[in-house]
This record gives structure tokens, C-alpha cells and sequence, in this order.
């Protein structure tokens, strides 16, 4: 009953875009694909192999090959690269900043795009990154832009490390992520911005849940539209 839609959620880190996309597809039943954690791969290979991970051509190859798989093991998300489970590796803060690094390459992005499109072909899927609507799936019909101020991302982010039984003073990150903002929003090819057609949700003054709930009415608004062929696209 009812057609399945593509829902693009795009944001600057710690927006909670990942925990609303999760939420979201499991609600509706849709596949969900992490392209965050695509170049967070791509920059966890890097390191470990001791490479230059500003070389392009050596991130590309890599990104070109990369052996990585979803599944869901209860509420969590599992990340295997080949056999190694790297779901904890990746969520490093100094994977997250090469990660940055490596998504400001074009060689590298070009190969993941191919293989993001390919993930959302069949429909039925929530993508979040930072240019899922403008540059992955532009034609995705619904796209939102998940927001909120860096003071509270730095503090959700502070929470989360804490929670892992690490420390880092908040100061430092909150300017971790205000350095990986600005990378993010000032790169040339895919540069993190929300689409014309987003809708854009500021989370600051929300709840996860408040966040969800508005996104999935979103997308119950969006495939009343899909299903009555009204959909001017
Ligand atoms: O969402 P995240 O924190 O897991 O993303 C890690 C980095 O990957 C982020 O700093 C920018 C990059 N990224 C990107 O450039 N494009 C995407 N679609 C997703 C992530």
C-alpha cells in the first residue's frame, strides 16, 4: 500500500541526523544507508595503513574498493569493513576529522556517489550525509535539512563522549566540530548546504523524538502527494 519514497536528511555533524534517520527508516520500514560513516571508512583505512590521507589518488583507490556492509544488530548499526567490525573505530573523533579531509577530495567522492546511488535505486531508503539532496539524489522526494546551533551539537557531542567513558574538555569539542564545519560548508565540489527544495529542521530546541515525529510527518505528507500523482515533479 503506498509508494515507497526516497527521503534525503542532510547536516552538519552532531545535528542528530543519524539518530533521526535511524529512527525514521525503522518506522517506515526503509533500508538505511550511513554515508558519513562511507568516508569515515575511507579516512579509519587510511590511517591504519599509514598513508597520506590528503593523497587523492591513494583515497580514491581505496574508496573504489571499499568492502563495507550495513546490518542492524538490534537498535545498533554494525559497520564491517571485509571481516573487521569497525563500528566503535570509525566514531574516533581523528577518524571523523580524516574523514573530512578525504570527503574534500572529488576522486574520492565520485567513487562513493556511484556506489550511494546504486544503495538507493530500489526506493524504500532514508540517506543521511551532508549533499544527499543536492548532489547524491537530487530527485529524492523528500529532503530535510537537520540544524541546530554548534553550542548544543558541542554539548551532544560532549555528552556522547562521556558516554563511552572517554574525556575531552568541551572546548575542545566544540571547536573540533566548528573546524569540521567550516571544512565541510567551505569545500569546493559537494560542499555541505542545504537543497532549494530542503525543508529545514532545526533541532536545538527539540527532542529525538519531536525531531522524528516531524520528519515522519514529513514524509507522510510527501507519499500522500507520491500516491495521489499530485506530486508536481
Ligand atoms: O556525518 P559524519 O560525521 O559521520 O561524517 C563524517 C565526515 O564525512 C564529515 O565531516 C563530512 C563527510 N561527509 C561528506 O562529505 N558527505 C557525506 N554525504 C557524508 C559525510
Amino acid at each position: 500500500m503506498g509508494h515507497e519514497i526516497t527521503i534525503a536528511i542532510d547536516g552538519p555533524g552532531s545535528s542528530g541526523k543519524g539518530t533521526v534517520a535511524r529512527a525514521v527508516a525503522r518506522a517506515l520500514g526503509y533500508a538505511y544507508v550511513d554515508t558519513g560513516a562511507m568516508y569515515r571508512s575511507v579516512a579509519l583505512l587510511g590511517l591504519e595503513r599509514g598513508l597520506n590521507i590528503e593523497d587523492e589518488d591513494q583515497m580514491a583507490s581505496l574508496a573504489r574498493s571499499l568492502d563495507i556492509r550495513f546490518t542492524w544488530d538490534g537498535d545498533v548499526l554494525r559497520v564491517a569493513l571485509a571481516d573487521q567490525d569497525v563500528t566503535r573505530a570509525i566514531r574516533a573523533e581523528a577518524v571523523g576529522q580524516g574523514a573530512s579531509q578525504v570527503s574534500a577530495l572529488p576522486a574520492v567522492r565520485q567513487a562513493l556517489l556511484d556506489r550511494q546511488r546504486e544503495l538507493a535505486a530500489a526506493g524504500g531508503v532514508v540517506m543521511d550525509g551532508r549533499d544527499i539532496g543536492t548532489v547524491v539524489l537530487p530527485d529524492a522526494q523528500l529532503k530535510v535539512f537537520l540544524d541546530a546551533d554548534l553550542d548544543e551539537r558541542a554539548r551532544r557531542r560532549h555528552e556522547e563522549i562521556l558516554r563511552r567513558g572517554e574525556t575531552t574538555p568541551f572546548e575542545v569539542v566544540r571547536s573540533e566540530l566548528h573546524t569540521r564545519d567550516e571544512r565541510d560548508r567551505g569545500r569546493t565540489v559537494a560542499p555541505l548546504r542545504p537543497a532549494q527544495d530542503a525543508v529545514i529542521v532545526d533541532s536545538t530546541e527539540m527532542t529525538i523524538r519531536q525531531a522524528v515525529d516531524r520528519v515522519l510527518s514529513l514524509a507522510q505528507e510527501r507519499r500522500r502527494v507520491v500516491d495521489t500523482g499530485a506530486d508536481p515533479q
